[in-house]
């Protein structure tokens, strides 16, 4: 990856074969040479989607892995599995993974470990949610989940994070300018603690929730947003082509 902004398609539980391959061929065939772009579509895709993607500069990765290489582990893939499939990239921690399958950060420290050590970047979530947001929490929830989620190898290369405010996700409501700069210098705060300056200032932090065709521009302005995780604006062609040609290189 160069240093153009990252734009990350998260198809989450959506989309047959038929219409991922139209959707990959509606991409390739624009221009969208703008933006270092990342699909993730579900496990049934993702070797039709490699393929489809051949030859063009769209990446491949995943929405979750687990944190073991192989094993007993009836209805999960790991990282191993992903990098045989085509995968460079693994989304870690989405908060849908967090209410609806109890993720802990420490879980998700545990798949970020295994991710990377498998040569995979990971894209690990974080994100208050409405109500830590109303009371003021939201820096304070933002830095926890960064401190226990990342795994103790990570560095600038290997991990991606992505801040997405739970209440902002598919819903068409955003936060402001402001509350996102706020949460990404938090973010990058956190970093510096863990890491270093130099760390805090290179890792790519993006932004995730109700990201669309109609506020790209806008969000993907703001200094210190390294790009976008976009669920369903991702699922239409157009939009999605419209939101990475509204990127801005660093
Ligand atoms: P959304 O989803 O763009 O539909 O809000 C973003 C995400 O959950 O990653």
């Amino acid at each position: 990856m160069d240093n153009k902004q990252i734009i990350v398609g998260n198809w989450k539980m959506n989309s047959s074969i038929d219409e991922a391959k139209a959707l990959i061929n509606e991409l390739t065939n624009a221009n969208i040479g703008m933006a270092d772009v990342i699909i993730c579509p579900s496990y049934h895709l993702l070797n039709i989607v490699n393929e489809t993607i051949s030859n063009s500069n769209i990446k491949l990765g995943a929405q979750d892995c687990h944190y073991e290489l192989k094993g007993a582990y009836t209805g999960d893939i790991s990282p191993e599995m992903l990098k045989d499939v085509g995968c460079s990239y693994v989304i870690l921690g989405h908060s849908e993974r967090r209410k609806n399958h109890f993720e802990t950060n420490y879980l998700i420290s545990k798949k970020a470990k295994a991710a990377t050590a498998s040569g995979l970047t990971a894209i690990i979530c974080v994100g208050e949610t409405k109500t830590e947001r109303d009371e003021g929490k939201t820096s304070e929830s933002v830095s926890k989940q960064v401190k226990f989620s990342l795994p103790k190898e990570f560095n600038a290369e290997n991990i991606i994070i992505a801040y997405e405010p739970v209440w902002a996700i598919g819903n068409n409501v955003t936060p402001s300018e402001e509350q996102i700069d706020e949460a990404h210098k938090a973010i990058r705060d956190a970093i510096k603690i863990l890491k270093d300056e130099e760390t805090a200032n290179k890792i790519k932090v993006l932004y995730g929730g109700s990201l669309n065709a109609d506020n790209a521009s806008k969000i993907l302005a703001i200094s210190g947003v390294d790009g976008g995780l976009i669920g369903g604006a991702s699922l239409k062609g157009q939009d999605f082509i419209t939101i990475i040609n509204n990127t801005k290189k660093q």
